[in-house]
Protein backbone atom coordinates (compact mmCIF):
# COMPACT_ATOMS: atom_id res chain seq x y z
CA UNK A 1 0.00 0.00 0.00
CA UNK A 2 0.75 3.67 -0.16
CA UNK A 3 2.95 4.93 2.54
CA UNK A 4 1.36 7.88 4.39
CA UNK A 5 2.96 11.21 4.71
CA UNK A 6 3.31 13.16 7.04
CA UNK A 7 2.21 16.33 6.89
CA UNK A 8 3.78 18.47 9.21
CA UNK A 9 1.24 20.99 11.66
CA UNK A 10 2.14 24.64 11.53
CA UNK A 11 2.31 24.05 15.32
CA UNK A 12 5.01 21.18 14.83
CA UNK A 13 7.43 23.87 12.45
CA UNK A 14 6.87 26.01 15.23
CA UNK A 15 8.05 23.61 17.83
CA UNK A 16 11.12 22.40 16.28
CA UNK A 17 11.95 26.08 15.29
CA UNK A 18 12.64 26.77 18.90
CA UNK A 19 13.89 23.68 19.72
CA UNK A 20 16.68 23.71 16.92
CA UNK A 21 17.25 27.68 18.21
CA UNK A 22 17.68 26.63 21.81
CA UNK A 23 20.24 23.69 20.73
CA UNK A 24 21.81 26.67 17.98
CA UNK A 25 22.25 29.18 21.59
CA UNK A 26 23.49 26.14 23.44
CA UNK A 27 25.82 25.72 21.32
CA UNK A 28 27.09 29.32 21.04
CA UNK A 29 26.82 29.86 24.72
CA UNK A 30 28.92 26.59 25.16
CA UNK A 31 30.61 26.46 28.29
CA UNK A 32 29.60 30.44 29.53
CA UNK A 33 26.39 28.47 30.35
CA UNK A 34 24.49 26.02 32.45
CA UNK A 35 20.96 24.63 32.47
CA UNK A 36 19.21 23.15 35.09
CA UNK A 37 15.67 21.94 35.49
CA UNK A 38 13.58 20.74 38.28
CA UNK A 39 11.78 17.12 37.56
CA UNK A 40 8.49 18.62 37.18
CA UNK A 41 9.39 20.70 34.12
CA UNK A 42 7.60 19.72 31.24
CA UNK A 43 9.67 17.41 28.53
CA UNK A 44 10.46 20.31 26.20
CA UNK A 45 12.38 22.02 29.04
CA UNK A 46 13.79 19.32 30.36
CA UNK A 47 15.18 17.91 27.06
CA UNK A 48 17.53 20.90 27.09
CA UNK A 49 18.99 21.02 30.52
CA UNK A 50 22.66 20.16 31.34
CA UNK A 51 21.78 19.40 35.08
CA UNK A 52 17.92 17.65 36.31
CA UNK A 53 17.29 17.15 39.72
CA UNK A 54 15.51 17.16 42.77
CA UNK A 55 15.68 20.17 45.03
CA UNK A 56 18.12 18.72 47.53
CA UNK A 57 20.22 17.10 44.09
CA UNK A 58 20.03 20.80 42.29
CA UNK A 59 21.02 22.91 45.33
CA UNK A 60 23.82 20.61 45.76
CA UNK A 61 25.21 21.18 42.18
CA UNK A 62 25.42 24.98 42.37
CA UNK A 63 28.72 25.16 43.85
CA UNK A 64 30.56 23.42 41.72
CA UNK A 65 28.80 24.53 38.50
CA UNK A 66 31.68 26.83 36.60
CA UNK A 67 29.62 28.42 33.31
CA UNK A 68 28.82 32.43 33.94
CA UNK A 69 25.39 31.97 33.26
CA UNK A 70 23.28 29.70 35.28
CA UNK A 71 19.48 29.07 33.40
CA UNK A 72 17.50 27.69 36.38
CA UNK A 73 13.75 26.33 34.87
CA UNK A 74 12.01 25.69 37.62
CA UNK A 75 9.99 27.85 40.21
CA UNK A 76 11.04 31.30 41.71
CA UNK A 77 12.29 29.79 45.41
CA UNK A 78 14.61 27.30 43.89
CA UNK A 79 16.63 29.98 41.88
CA UNK A 80 16.66 32.44 44.80
CA UNK A 81 18.52 29.45 46.12
CA UNK A 82 20.69 28.85 43.41
CA UNK A 83 21.37 32.67 43.58
CA UNK A 84 22.07 32.39 46.97
CA UNK A 85 24.85 29.30 46.23
CA UNK A 86 26.07 30.61 43.10
CA UNK A 87 29.54 32.25 43.06
CA UNK A 88 30.32 35.50 42.88
CA UNK A 89 30.01 37.23 39.54
CA UNK A 90 27.95 33.91 37.82
CA UNK A 91 24.27 35.50 37.34
CA UNK A 92 21.11 33.00 37.85
CA UNK A 93 18.17 33.53 35.15
CA UNK A 94 14.86 32.14 35.51
CA UNK A 95 12.94 31.94 31.86
CA UNK A 96 9.72 32.98 34.00
CA UNK A 97 10.05 34.82 37.23
CA UNK A 98 6.48 34.76 37.65
CA UNK A 99 6.73 31.09 38.27
CA UNK A 100 5.88 31.08 42.50
CA UNK A 101 5.52 27.96 44.53
CA UNK A 102 2.24 28.38 45.99
CA UNK A 103 3.36 26.50 49.53
CA UNK A 104 6.16 28.86 49.71
CA UNK A 105 3.96 32.19 49.92
CA UNK A 106 2.22 30.59 53.18
CA UNK A 107 5.28 31.81 55.47
CA UNK A 108 5.54 35.46 55.19
CA UNK A 109 8.83 36.09 56.75
CA UNK A 110 7.14 38.96 59.30
CA UNK A 111 4.71 36.69 60.41
CA UNK A 112 7.42 34.00 60.48
CA UNK A 113 9.41 36.28 62.62
CA UNK A 114 6.81 37.66 65.25
CA UNK A 115 5.71 33.76 66.10
CA UNK A 116 9.27 33.01 66.45
CA UNK A 117 9.26 35.70 69.11
CA UNK A 118 6.38 34.87 70.96
CA UNK A 119 7.51 31.18 71.02
CA UNK A 120 10.81 32.23 72.41
CA UNK A 121 9.85 34.67 74.49
CA UNK A 122 9.59 32.49 77.76
CA UNK A 123 13.57 31.99 77.04
CA UNK A 124 12.66 28.79 75.60
CA UNK A 125 14.71 27.37 72.74
CA UNK A 126 12.80 27.01 69.15
CA UNK A 127 14.96 25.60 66.45
CA UNK A 128 13.00 26.87 63.23
CA UNK A 129 13.54 24.47 60.00
CA UNK A 130 11.94 25.51 56.43
CA UNK A 131 11.09 23.27 53.93
CA UNK A 132 13.63 24.75 51.32
CA UNK A 133 10.35 25.77 49.45
CA UNK A 134 10.41 29.20 51.01
CA UNK A 135 11.34 32.88 50.18
CA UNK A 136 14.46 34.39 50.67
CA UNK A 137 13.12 36.13 53.21
CA UNK A 138 12.24 33.19 55.20
CA UNK A 139 15.06 31.64 55.00
CA UNK A 140 17.07 34.48 56.55
CA UNK A 141 14.84 34.56 59.69
CA UNK A 142 15.42 31.04 59.91
CA UNK A 143 19.99 31.83 59.74
CA UNK A 144 19.27 34.01 62.18
CA UNK A 145 17.62 31.61 64.96
CA UNK A 146 19.96 29.49 64.56
CA UNK A 147 17.78 26.70 61.90
CA UNK A 148 18.18 25.14 58.64
CA UNK A 149 16.57 24.73 55.47
CA UNK A 150 15.46 20.99 54.60
CA UNK A 151 14.55 19.18 51.45
CA UNK A 152 12.18 16.31 50.77
CA UNK A 153 15.20 13.86 50.72
CA UNK A 154 16.36 14.96 53.53
CA UNK A 155 13.91 16.11 55.88
CA UNK A 156 13.93 13.06 58.12
CA UNK A 157 17.62 13.57 59.10
CA UNK A 158 17.12 17.34 59.49
CA UNK A 159 14.14 17.19 61.92
CA UNK A 160 16.45 14.22 63.64
CA UNK A 161 18.74 17.12 64.02
CA UNK A 162 16.69 19.88 65.09
CA UNK A 163 15.05 18.19 67.62
CA UNK A 164 18.38 17.39 69.02
CA UNK A 165 19.34 20.93 68.85
CA UNK A 166 16.72 22.58 70.72
CA UNK A 167 13.79 22.20 73.19
CA UNK A 168 11.43 22.48 70.49
CA UNK A 169 11.10 22.76 66.28
CA UNK A 170 8.80 24.76 64.39
CA UNK A 171 8.74 23.62 61.29
CA UNK A 172 7.83 25.52 58.13
CA UNK A 173 5.53 25.43 56.47
CA UNK A 174 4.81 21.99 55.00
CA UNK A 175 2.47 20.54 58.14
CA UNK A 176 1.89 17.74 55.90
CA UNK A 177 5.74 17.26 55.45
CA UNK A 178 6.38 17.45 58.78
CA UNK A 179 3.82 14.90 60.04
CA UNK A 180 4.85 12.45 57.30
CA UNK A 181 8.77 13.12 58.99
CA UNK A 182 7.80 12.97 62.64
CA UNK A 183 5.57 9.63 62.04
CA UNK A 184 9.00 8.21 60.60
CA UNK A 185 11.16 9.37 63.71
CA UNK A 186 8.78 7.69 66.03
CA UNK A 187 7.34 11.30 67.54
CA UNK A 188 3.53 10.28 68.82
CA UNK A 189 0.85 13.08 67.37
CA UNK A 190 0.49 14.34 71.25
CA UNK A 191 3.78 15.48 70.79
CA UNK A 192 2.94 17.84 67.98
CA UNK A 193 0.86 20.92 67.23
CA UNK A 194 -0.41 22.78 64.01
CA UNK A 195 -0.11 25.95 65.04
CA UNK A 196 -3.61 28.35 65.26
CA UNK A 197 -2.32 31.75 63.69
CA UNK A 198 -3.73 34.98 62.25
CA UNK A 199 -2.17 37.73 60.29
CA UNK A 200 -0.72 38.93 63.49
CA UNK A 201 0.95 35.66 64.99
CA UNK A 202 -0.71 33.33 67.48
CA UNK A 203 -3.96 33.30 68.57
CA UNK A 204 -4.82 33.35 72.15
CA UNK A 205 -0.71 31.43 72.90
CA UNK A 206 -2.20 30.61 76.33
CA UNK A 207 -4.86 28.46 74.77
CA UNK A 208 -2.35 26.41 72.72
CA UNK A 209 0.14 23.09 73.64
CA UNK A 210 3.08 25.08 72.88
CA UNK A 211 5.25 23.24 74.65
CA UNK A 212 5.25 19.97 72.36
CA UNK A 213 8.36 19.37 70.87
CA UNK A 214 6.94 19.86 67.08
CA UNK A 215 4.98 23.09 66.07
CA UNK A 216 3.78 22.76 62.91
CA UNK A 217 2.66 25.77 60.85
CA UNK A 218 -0.65 25.29 59.21
CA UNK A 219 0.54 25.60 55.45
CA UNK A 220 0.77 22.60 52.57
CA UNK A 221 1.03 21.94 48.54
CA UNK A 222 -2.61 22.43 47.44
CA UNK A 223 -1.38 20.03 44.43
CA UNK A 224 -0.37 17.05 46.78
CA UNK A 225 -2.57 17.62 49.03
CA UNK A 226 -5.48 17.12 46.89
CA UNK A 227 -4.50 13.53 46.21
CA UNK A 228 -5.97 11.38 49.07
CA UNK A 229 -6.31 7.85 50.72
CA UNK A 230 -9.17 7.03 49.08
CA UNK A 231 -7.46 6.87 45.61
CA UNK A 232 -4.60 4.43 46.73
CA UNK A 233 -7.35 2.14 47.67
CA UNK A 234 -8.70 2.56 44.57
CA UNK A 235 -5.66 1.56 42.64
CA UNK A 236 -4.67 -1.20 45.12
CA UNK A 237 -8.24 -2.29 43.71
CA UNK A 238 -7.89 -1.82 40.30
CA UNK A 239 -4.16 -3.19 39.75
CA UNK A 240 -3.86 -6.13 42.45
CA UNK A 241 -0.58 -6.54 43.42
CA UNK A 242 0.55 -2.84 42.51
CA UNK A 243 3.21 -0.45 44.89
CA UNK A 244 2.32 2.62 45.53
CA UNK A 245 4.54 5.11 45.62
CA UNK A 246 3.75 8.95 46.40
CA UNK A 247 5.77 12.46 47.52
CA UNK A 248 5.62 13.36 51.47
CA UNK A 249 4.34 16.66 50.80
CA UNK A 250 1.12 13.92 50.11
CA UNK A 251 -1.07 13.78 53.51
CA UNK A 252 -0.27 11.95 56.35
CA UNK A 253 -3.28 10.04 55.60
CA UNK A 254 -2.66 8.95 52.16
CA UNK A 255 1.28 8.19 53.28
CA UNK A 256 0.27 5.85 56.00
CA UNK A 257 -1.52 3.69 52.81
CA UNK A 258 1.48 4.10 50.39
CA UNK A 259 4.30 1.68 50.29
CA UNK A 260 6.94 4.04 50.37
CA UNK A 261 7.48 8.26 49.85
CA UNK A 262 10.51 9.99 49.19
CA UNK A 263 11.66 12.80 46.51
CA UNK A 264 11.03 13.67 43.15
CA UNK A 265 14.40 11.45 42.78
CA UNK A 266 13.51 8.84 45.11
CA UNK A 267 10.09 8.24 42.99
CA UNK A 268 12.39 8.15 39.61
CA UNK A 269 14.59 5.65 41.10
CA UNK A 270 11.70 3.23 42.16
CA UNK A 271 10.26 3.44 38.69
CA UNK A 272 13.70 2.38 37.13
CA UNK A 273 14.16 -0.17 40.16
CA UNK A 274 10.88 -1.96 39.19
CA UNK A 275 11.32 -1.75 35.71
CA UNK A 276 14.65 -3.35 35.73
CA UNK A 277 13.46 -6.00 39.25
CA UNK A 278 10.09 -6.92 38.46
CA UNK A 279 9.26 -6.49 34.76
CA UNK A 280 5.37 -6.54 34.39
CA UNK A 281 4.15 -4.89 37.57
CA UNK A 282 3.03 -1.53 38.36
CA UNK A 283 3.48 1.40 39.46
CA UNK A 284 1.03 3.87 40.68
CA UNK A 285 2.80 7.23 41.48
CA UNK A 286 1.40 10.09 43.61
CA UNK A 287 2.71 13.35 42.51
CA UNK A 288 3.59 16.21 39.84
CA UNK A 289 1.77 14.53 36.59
CA UNK A 290 4.34 16.03 34.04
CA UNK A 291 6.66 13.53 36.22
CA UNK A 292 4.28 10.36 36.40
CA UNK A 293 3.97 10.77 32.73
CA UNK A 294 7.72 10.76 31.75
CA UNK A 295 8.23 7.79 33.52
CA UNK A 296 5.50 6.28 32.03
CA UNK A 297 6.94 7.12 28.61
CA UNK A 298 10.20 6.01 29.96
CA UNK A 299 9.30 2.46 30.93
CA UNK A 300 6.82 1.50 29.04
CA UNK A 301 6.58 -2.22 28.01
CA UNK A 302 8.93 -2.90 31.36
CA UNK A 303 6.85 -1.36 33.86
CA UNK A 304 3.59 -0.06 33.77
CA UNK A 305 3.57 3.45 35.76
CA UNK A 306 0.47 5.05 36.55
CA UNK A 307 -0.76 8.61 38.29
CA UNK A 308 -2.61 8.27 41.18
CA UNK A 309 -4.51 10.99 40.69
CA UNK A 310 -4.39 14.55 38.87
CA UNK A 311 -1.80 16.69 39.84
CA UNK A 312 -0.75 19.77 38.21
CA UNK A 313 1.69 22.38 39.30
CA UNK A 314 0.57 25.90 37.45
CA UNK A 315 3.51 27.45 37.92
CA UNK A 316 5.96 24.72 36.79
CA UNK A 317 4.37 24.85 33.82
CA UNK A 318 4.97 28.48 32.95
CA UNK A 319 8.26 27.58 32.23
CA UNK A 320 8.02 26.98 28.68
CA UNK A 321 10.72 26.04 25.65
CA UNK A 322 9.59 29.18 24.14
CA UNK A 323 10.67 31.16 27.55
CA UNK A 324 13.83 29.22 27.89
CA UNK A 325 14.50 30.65 24.14
CA UNK A 326 13.59 34.32 25.10
CA UNK A 327 15.95 33.90 28.38
CA UNK A 328 19.00 32.37 26.00
CA UNK A 329 18.54 34.65 23.37
CA UNK A 330 19.09 37.47 26.12
CA UNK A 331 21.96 36.37 27.16
CA UNK A 332 23.89 35.70 24.17
CA UNK A 333 22.85 39.64 22.93
CA UNK A 334 23.96 41.02 26.30
CA UNK A 335 20.58 41.87 27.29
CA UNK A 336 19.57 39.47 30.08
CA UNK A 337 18.53 40.76 33.76
CA UNK A 338 19.53 38.07 36.15
CA UNK A 339 18.02 37.29 39.32
CA UNK A 340 18.83 40.10 42.20
CA UNK A 341 18.85 38.95 46.27
CA UNK A 342 18.44 41.21 48.53
CA UNK A 343 21.90 41.46 49.92
CA UNK A 344 21.06 42.11 53.62
CA UNK A 345 19.62 39.01 53.42
CA UNK A 346 21.86 36.91 51.56
CA UNK A 347 24.32 36.31 54.90
CA UNK A 348 21.80 35.28 57.19
CA UNK A 349 19.58 32.71 54.52
CA UNK A 350 23.02 31.29 53.05
CA UNK A 351 23.73 30.06 56.56
CA UNK A 352 20.52 28.29 56.68
CA UNK A 353 21.43 26.57 53.59
CA UNK A 354 24.74 25.76 53.83
CA UNK A 355 23.99 24.27 57.61
CA UNK A 356 21.55 22.30 55.88
CA UNK A 357 24.71 20.85 53.37
CA UNK A 358 26.99 20.80 56.13
CA UNK A 359 24.19 18.36 57.95
CA UNK A 360 23.50 16.02 55.64
CA UNK A 361 27.18 16.05 54.03
CA UNK A 362 27.70 17.67 50.45
P1 LIG B 1 11.61 17.64 45.50
O1 LIG B 1 12.49 18.27 46.52
O2 LIG B 1 11.22 16.26 45.86
O3 LIG B 1 12.24 17.75 44.16
O4 LIG B 1 10.22 18.41 45.48
C1 LIG B 1 10.09 19.78 45.30
C2 LIG B 1 8.68 20.18 45.20
O5 LIG B 1 8.35 21.32 45.01
C3 LIG B 1 7.68 19.14 45.35
O6 LIG B 1 6.41 19.67 45.16
FE1 LIG C 1 5.26 24.29 45.19
FE2 LIG C 1 3.46 22.31 45.23
FE3 LIG C 1 4.30 23.31 42.89
FE4 LIG C 1 5.95 21.81 44.41
S1 LIG C 1 4.06 21.15 43.41
S2 LIG C 1 6.46 23.75 43.37
S3 LIG C 1 5.31 22.46 46.47
S4 LIG C 1 3.12 24.40 44.51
Amino acid sequence: GATPTHIPLITDHTMNDITAAVAALKEQLGDRLCIMGHHYQNDAVVAHCDVTGDSLELARRVPGVDAEHIVFCGVFFMGESAALLAKPGQAVHLPEPGADCMMSLMTPAGLARRVLEQLTATGRRIVPLAYVNTTLGLKAVVGEYGGAVCTSANAETMLRWALDKGDGVLFLPDKHLGRNMAKKLGLAPDRQHILRLNGHGLINPESQPLERPLLLWPGCCAIHARLKPEQAAAARAAHPGCRVVAHPECRPELIERCDAAGSTSFLIKEAARLAEEAPGSTLVIGTENNLVDRLAARHKGRCRVLSLGRAICPDMAKVTEAKLLATLTAIAHGTAEPLTVEAALCGPARRSLTRMLEVCGK
